[in-house]
């Protein structure tokens, strides 16, 4: 396949920082540590590490091989495999741009909270959600997005990645020590990684981990497959080590320090949105200096959003190009408009329009269609077709020769991986209907 002309990482560590900066999102700063929290606390982390080291990461690896094999995103990677799983490819692209839709109005409630701390400005989520200015922020965050992306693949993405991931670092490191050295932080601590091994007999737990894993490393949705297609040369598996170390390290550290703060302030270690957006707020505005810290807490958050958000972008703007021969530019001015509109249901649910459906919050419910039922359903197909209809010979010369790690990596990604995502889909399908 000839790909002459396709843009290309600067180097092999632009490609990490870029795909670490898909990977850690929002889903490592507040969603691991409460499901973390709810789920047996440090017993978590086993079902956890056996679902990123033996699921996720050969799961990355395929998603890179195919990018890099067939050099293009995944329409036309699927395409060139076989014809007829083009359309399959395509409805991949609308489940990310789904996701994208509601993901960036989250990212834009965490921008607004960033500009609120540093202004110096009390935070309500009530009062910010109820008002119209979480419209205005979701333009805003989806516009940066936009540049981002706009402005390739060297210029944008990895530029961003390269100044915002260090700077994400240094500010978690800050806030994590500061946090542990506050008195009582032992008891969050506690309450966060205190094993309670017998959770882990609950099948409940263990669907959660490889949920949450397959979600935080970004895989199954043709995101790690189009930043592989932007790659020339270089090991796939020391990569995506890497990458799923940086992603757990970093989702482990914030929970190191939300849980001391939380419990520092005394409040009620509560879950899902009101962790990021009510209770650590409150916790901030009640403590000296908690305004700047505020401001640094929410920053990184959003740097951490902002580059999940535009490696999702990525995909159906390179899909427009790789298929549909469109300017990058154009593309990318198409699917911000699209995923704009797609996006207003989700951004109104919260505001005072209440936007609804069977008395959910719409965003609700779109996290749940496409954010988990929609991306096992994705990863489950990538895996069938990447293990089954690529040729072994192909996947072999991306990820080093035949040899037995080979075969048992071939192994895993034909029938283990498929496996427990279906267990995955039944299990989440099932929790649901009762
Ligand atoms: N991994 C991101 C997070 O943890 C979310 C994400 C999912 C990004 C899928 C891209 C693709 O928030």
């Amino acid at each position: 396949m000839s790909d002459k002309g396709r843009e290309e990482w600067s180097s092999m560590l632009g490609f990490i920082l870029a795909s670490i900066g898909s990977a850690v999102g929002i889903g490592n700063v507040w969603r691991f540590p409460y499901i973390v929290g709810a789920n047996g606390g440090g017993a978590f982390l086993v079902p956890y590490l056996i679902s990123v080291f033996l699921f996720g990461l050969p799961l990355m690896v395929l998603e890179f091989a195919i990018g890099r094999s067939t050099g293009s995103s995944v329409a036309s990677a699927f395409q060139s495999l076989r014809q007829r799983f083009f359309a399959v490819g395509l409805a991949i692209v609308v489940i990310v741009c789904l996701i994208l839709s509601y993901y960036l109005v989250i990212t834009s409630w965490v921008l607004a909270y960033a500009l609120f701390f540093a202004l110096n400005r009390p935070v309500d989520f009530g009062a910010f959600t109820g008002s119209y200015l979480p419209l205005a922020f979701f333009i805003l965050s989806g516009l940066a997005v936009f540049a981002t992306v706009r402005s390739g693949v060297r210029e944008g993405i990895e530029r961003v990645a390269r100044y915002l991931i260090p700077a994400l670092v240094v500010i978690l490191l800050f806030l994590v020590v500061f946090a542990l050295t506050e008195p009582g932080a032992l008891e969050g601590v506690r309450f966060y990684l205190l094993p309670d091994y017998s959770r882990l007999a609950d099948p409940g737990v263990w669907t959660a981990a490889f949920g949450q894993a397959f979600f935080s490393l970004s895989v199954g949705m043709g995101v790690m497959l189009t930043y592989g297609s932007y790659l020339k040369r270089g090991g796939l598996f020391r990569s995506a080590s890497i990458i799923a170390v940086a992603d757990m390290a970093i989702a482990i550290l914030a929970g190191l320090m939300i849980f001391p703060l939380v419990f520092t302030a005394g409040v009620d270690p509560a879950a899902g949105v009101n962790l990021a957006f009510v209770t650590l707020p409150a916790v901030f505005m009640g403590m000296q200096s908690g305004m700047v810290l505020g401001a640094l807490f929410f920053f990184m958050l959003f740097a951490a959003a902002l580059t999940s958000a535009v490696s999702m972008l990525e995909v159906p703007v390179a899909t427009l190009m790789d298929s549909y021969g469109y300017p990058r530019r154009r593309a990318t001015l198409l699917i911000f408009v699209a995923v704009m509109f797609l996006g207003l249901p989700s951004a109104l649910s919260y505001t005072a329009l209440r936007f609804e459906i069977f008395g959910a919050p719409f965003l609700d419910l779109a996290d749940y269609t496409f954010g988990t039922i929609g991306l096992i359903a994705a990863g489950l197909v990538l895996s069938v077709i990447g293990g089954w209809f690529m040729e072994r010979s192909r996947i072999c010369a991306e990820i080093g020769g035949c040899g037995w790690q080979q075969r048992i990596y071939m192994v895993l990604i034909r029938y283990c991986v498929p496996a427990i995502l279906v267990i995955t889909l039944a299990a989440t399908l099932l929790q649901a209907a009762l």
